[in-house]
């Protein structure tokens, strides 16, 4: 017998009130949780097979079930355990979702032949339960097989050519099926349709907002740490940001931030973080001022690959000697976000050992992790980020690679060429965010190649480094496309790197979408 994956150890405490998405393995799961926190009630993910037991012990209002790649004749198939629809609170099935409930109860799922993708016209049968009043007429399907009879006592509300049950609804079970997809904006009626069911049938309040969100977190993280001591590594970035502020709010001066400053940071950027951290959250913040050492270790390497072991292994040693003089710190505040979750599948919060959110932590640190964002989307993070007055600077940063610019300077990272990349680093964006491009940009900046070319400024000749312009846009850094910026914006920031920076004679713009090439070129 194999036994249901575990659920994940923090959804405990938090889904009372929510609505859980079982797991069958879409594209769409993470999205479904999305448009319902976009309604402001609680969701997360649980796996398929997990168990309904433990899936009513976290006291969720409703459940839904999500669609899935499989066909339910495929071989191994995932099915749908009949408990799920007998915890007792409202079920939605949506696509695979609604075939697994159909078949459950009795009604029959066929191979079709024919497929539904994409804008379907919908016809509205019934308006009783959850058509409403909704402009209903065309939805976004993606299926092959249909159900073809509902079970018994189940209404079907509407049909499309392809679908002779697009919609069925049985209000004495409260369970409801769509075999359209109500999460995708193609689906244009799709966010009504979850709000009926969220606020109609499953009786959810509208009550999860940042500021609930934060009240929650301090919660928890007092309940954890108790009376210990935390810290926790910031990197400048939004996600360790955001975390620490959390902690700080609910632990007050018993966590310390660590900032190992490597110097391979971009203009001003450590002074933010002393700025807001030291001085304006008053969080006790140790400001390891480390570049001396790092170039010292990067003095001559060239090799990409060798750079950020260098960094990495340095990093920790740094870290290491920290907490160490922080002497008796049981707890590591980490800024685990919910896609981070669920990508690495589901895993006991409580079981210790760190991973590398901040360019490596330490491996075999003997600490508790605190992570306030676990349950959270990236944009959440920001909303939270938001709320927390945390600068607006930090809170919309671009990503920002760990070893920092010593994989944008190709070649020997020395103090000079630093210098060089960090200025025409600092020009570029100041004009990116004078365009109002900078959320728009997955991300932007400028890298120092490793060769010169022959220029004329004045009446002089000049042998100097060119810069690449890089800006990109993307979703998830899988892929990425160069992204189209005004000829006059490049003007601008060509013309002003060349005035502006010592040593830089020619700006060159790479248009090299992901792949063949990365985001970075290191
Ligand atoms: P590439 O260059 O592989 O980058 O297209 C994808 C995303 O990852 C970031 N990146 C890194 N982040 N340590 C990091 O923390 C690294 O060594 C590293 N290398 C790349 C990059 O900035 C982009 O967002």
């Amino acid at each position: 017998m194999t036994t249901a994956p575990p659920i994940d150890p923090a959804l405990e405490g938090a889904a009372p009130g929510g609505v859980l998405v079982v797991d069958f393995g879409a594209q769409y799961s993470q999205l479904i949780a999305r448009r319902i926190r976009e309604c402001r009630v609680f969701s997360a993910i649980v796996p398929h097979d997990a168990s309904p037991e433990s899936v009513a012990a976290l006291n969720p209002a409703g459940i839904v079930l999500s669609g899935g790649p499989a066909s339910v004749w495929a071989d191994g198939a995932p099915s749908l355990d009949p408990g799920f629809l007998d915890i007792g609170v409202p079920v939605l099935g949506i696509c695979y979702g609604m075939q697994v409930v159909a078949q459950a109860l009795g009604g029959e799922v066929a191979k079709t032949g024919a497929g539904e993708f994409g804008k379907t016209a919908l016809s509205v049968e019934s308006r009783e339960g959850m058509f409403g009043d909704l402009p209903a007429s065309t939805a976004w399907m993606s299926h092959r097989d249909a159900v073809v009879r509902a079970p018994e006592g189940f209404r079907v509300s509407a049909r499309t050519p392809g679908s002779p049950v697009a919609a069925m609804e049985s209000r004495s079970r409260r369970t409801y099926g769509v075999q359209f997809h109500p999460e995708v904006v193609h689906t244009p009626f799709g966010t009504d349709l979850l709000k009926w069911f969220l606020f109609e049938e499953c009786d959810c309040a509208p009550t999860w907002t940042a500021s609930h969100l934060i009240e929650e977190q301090v919660a928890r993280i007092r309940a954890q740490v108790g009376d210990g001591t935390a810290m926790c590594a910031l990197s400048g970035g939004v996600d360790s940001a955001v975390a620490a502020l959390l902690v700080h709010r609910a632990i007050g001066d018993r966590l310390t931030c660590v900032f190992v400053d490597h110097g391979l940071l971009r203009l001003n950027e450590a002074e933010q973080v002393e700025q807001a951290f030291g001085h304006h959250f008053n969080v006790p913040l140790v400001h390891v001022r480390a570049a001396d050492r790092f170039l010292a270790k990067l003095e001559g390497v060239t090799e990409p690959e060798r750079k950020r072991k260098i960094i990495g292994e340095e990093f920790i040693r740094t870290f290491e000697a920290e907490a160490e003089a922080l002497g008796d710190t049981k707890f590591l505040v980490q800024g685990t976000l919910y896609s981070d979750v669920i990508e690495s599948g589901s895993r006991d919060a409580s079981k210790i050992k760190s991973h590398h959110n901040v360019g490596g932590l330490p491996e075999d640190m003997a600490v508790e992790l605190v992570e306030p964002l676990r349950q959270l989307f990236k944009d959440e993070v920001r909303v939270v980020g938001e709320e927390l007055g945390l600068p607006e600077r930090m809170v919309w940063r671009q990503p920002f690679p760990g070893p920092g610019l010593a994989i944008r300077i190709i070649g020997d990272v020395t103090q000079e060429r630093l210098d060089i990349l960090r200025q025409a680093d600092f020009v570029l964006q100041e004009e990116i965010r004078r365009a109002g491009l900078y959320r728009d940009l997955w991300q932007s900046f400028a890298v120092l190649p490793a060769v010169r070319s022959v220029g004329v400024q004045g009446d002089e000749r000049t042998y100097a480094y060119p810069i690449v312009i890089r800006a990109v846009t993307s979703d998830d850094a899988m892929t990425a496309d160069w992204a189209r910026l005004p000829h006059d914006l490049l003007e601008t920031i060509s013309n002003r790197i060349i005035n502006e920076v010592d040593g830089v004679n020619r700006v060159v713009l790479d248009l090299t979408s992901k792949p063949p090439g990365t985001i970075e070129w290191e």
